[in-house]
């Protein structure tokens, strides 16, 4: 069998489909575009789903892609696989070909075949097929067109052979084509071990004949909300992954050379030989699963955060970071593996070399976060766990303190739980976590929108209730020593809460505060506000209107909640700096006047603690 390798096999599968008349689509971030039913987009056919529906109008009727994909949540959710299972993911790469009312099953069949035996030059008798139970114009195209031997093609039910991107949307059956790993089992079985889904088999690729819009969740399959699409077209996958190390000759998509150099990476940093690489390899794995994924989210604009699509990049980076502890890491390290992440897929993927610096500071932002607070997280899991019975069960509320207050997501609390042989209760932790999101606020929050009318009221309440003067928040930027001062208010997304939670981003109002809120082009201050055990880290300062001063950040310990005492701190460090910024553009000015004349006029500038711009006008 010829071997190939990564970038070869892609380039392959563009190239034969283009000419097959398809256009080459360029991946489409992994954040849908206007589409509340995904997280992230999970198949290659998501950019093209209003396509399929007939809503938009493309000038092609053929189109092929190398997308990018998340399966961390909803419908097609592989996280807690990661790790253990040699070939799950969280971000993967999806090739696909798509008809767009264009060609059907025939011919969807006959190219997937001839680019496998003929391209690839896979074996024919390595190759299996499934069809969708009903599905005979599929068979025959097997069996008769193709020649494929009967005993090799399996009719399968819905679970399997029928394909639905969420509960809704564009839906159809499907066929398969999986790899033999035994060939020499014979053909007799083969349709048996395909409906037991025998582990004989690999699933490489995915033909789905897009047929319906799914108008209604419809877990029997019964087909009554189903309505036929305006015309029926074609939807493949073939995970990338996957087929490479069928073309590598490997047993494990992290054998191939996708993974191989992460892997490599990581290992030079522990400082391993492979045989203790080996013995670790699901730390390994988790690392290399999570890094790209972390990446290739941070690359498409999702920064790490509490919640929706922003907790993804937090869960996988925090979970690589526990796996890290686990292989001697204790300092931040995924910047250094992120290295091996640019250098695999930069060629192909250029976007993620121009944001490079910034992906790797955010990725150790996260991580240095995480390490601030896992010590003690873990810890209190660990008495925790003491205190249960073997076999017991964390509750749902111990989860969600450890979340809220120490900053552990959910899925290290649960994989920790789980190597020392315990459950956790995950609808109590979801139904905690919904009655902290009603009891603070958050509840009410949704939908509200952030204007100036909701600052004018929340000063004007402020006034009312006595707590604020008729001038606003006792502004003091000129000091740069602790205030002890009082919480006012917390908002977050144009809505006030009672109290918030680790890792949640709030604005603070304190009755009084000596931070620097921008103007002028002078930087805003930065620093933490904390109080009894909890603290937040403030990274920005907003003046919505004037009397009313936001401290912006996160919620790095504990629960801050509204009336509490606190000490404001700046970092004094930082604001020296901005200070000496400041006065540099000062003694710039006077130089430029002095030297070039007095017409040398200042039309701007901005001063932050680690550089300075000073702008003039061009006099003629
Ligand atoms: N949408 C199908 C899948 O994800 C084929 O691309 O498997």
């Amino acid at each position: 069998m010829k071997t190939m390798s990564s970038a070869e096999v892609r380039e392959a599968f563009v190239d034969f489909f283009e000419e097959m008349g398809h256009r080459p689509i360029a991946s489409s971030s992994l954040v849908p575009a206007d589409d509340p039913t995904l997280l992230f987009v999970n198949a290659g056919m998501v950019q093209f789903k209003d396509v399929f529906l007939g809503i938009d109008k493309r000038d092609y009727s053929r189109a092929t892609t190398s997308q990018k994909c998340m399966r961390v949540s909803g419908k097609h959710n592989d996280l807690e696989n990661v790790g253990p299972s040699p070939r799950h993911h969280t971000f993967f790469e999806m090739l696909g070909n798509f008809s767009f009312g264009d060609y059907f099953k025939r011919d969807a069949i006959k190219y997937a075949y001839t680019l496998l035996t003929e391209v690839y030059e896979l074996p024919a008798d390595r190759l299996v097929f499934t069809v969708y139970e009903n599905d005979d114009e599929a068979y025959s195209a097997w069996t008769d067109e193709l020649g494929v031997d009967p005993k090799r093609v399996a009719r399968m039910g819905p679970d399997t052979n029928f394909w639905q991107m969420a509960d809704t949307g564009p839906c159809g059956p499907t066929s398969e084509i999986h790899w033999d790993k035994s060939p020499e089992l014979g053909e007799d079985e083969i349709i048996l071990k395909l409906q037991a889904e025998d582990d004989r088999f690999l699933e490489i690729w995915n033909l789905v004949f897009m047929q319906f819009n799914r108008q209604q969740a419809d877990p029997e399959h019964s087909g009554q909300w189903d309505l036929p699409l305006p015309a029926p077209g074609v939807d493949t996958g073939m995970g990338l992954e996957r087929i490479v190390s069928i073309m590598q000759g490997v047993e494990a998509n992290y054998k191939t050379d996708l993974f191989t150099p992460i892997i490599a990476r990581t290992q030079e940093l522990t400082g391993h030989s492979d045989a203790e690489r080996d013995a670790n390899i699901v730390p390994y794995r988790v690392i290399a699963d999570h890094i790209r994924a972390a990446v290739f989210l941070i690359s498409d604009g999702v920064y790490p955060g509490a919640k929706g699509r922003a907790a993804i990049p937090r869960i996988v980076i925090r979970r690589a970071a526990r796996f890290g502890s686990k292989i001697g890491f204790d300092r931040p390290f995924l910047a250094d593996v992120a290295d091996a992440v640019f250098a695999v897929m930069g060629d192909y993927f250029s976007e993620l070399l121009v944001d490079a610096e910034n992906i790797k500071r955010v990725i150790t932002l996260e991580e240095e976060r995480f390490h601030r607070t896992m010590d003690r997280g873990l810890n209190e899991l660990d008495e925790m766990l003491a205190a249960l019975k073997a076999g017991g069960r964390l509750s749902g509320a111990d989860a969600f303190y450890l979340k809220a207050t120490l900053g552990l997501p959910f899925q290290v609390t649960k994989d920790v739980a789980e190597e020392r042989g315990f459950a956790v209760d995950e609808a109590g932790f979801a139904s905690a976590e919904a009655e902290h999101a009603l009891i603070s606020g958050g509840g009410q929050a949704m939908g509200a929108i952030e204007s100036g009318e909701f600052y004018r009221q929340l000063l004007a309440d402020l006034q009312a209730a006595g707590e604020l003067s008729s001038s606003g928040v006792d502004y003091a930027p000129y000091s740069d020593t602790p205030v002890d001062t009082t919480v006012l208010a917390l908002v977050q997304d144009g809505a006030r809460l009672e109290s918030a939670i680790v890792g949640e981003t709030v604005e603070v109002i304190l009755a009084k505060t000596q931070f620097y809120a921008e103007a002028g082009g002078q930087i805003s201050d930065a620093g933490t506000i904390a109080g009894d055990a909890w603290a937040i880290d403030v990274v920005e300062m907003k003046r919505p209107l004037s009397g009313l001063i936001a401290h912006v950040g996160e919620v790095v310990e504990g629960n801050p909640a509204v009336g509490a005492k606190a000490t404001a701190s700046l970092d004094v460090a930082r604001r020296k700096d901005i200070i000496r910024n400041h006065t540099a553009t000062h003694l710039l000015h006077a130089a430029l006047r002095n030297n070039l004349g007095k017409h040398v006029q200042q039309r701007g500038s901005l001063v932050a603690p680690d550089r300075l711009r000073f702008e003039s006008r061009r006099m003629s």
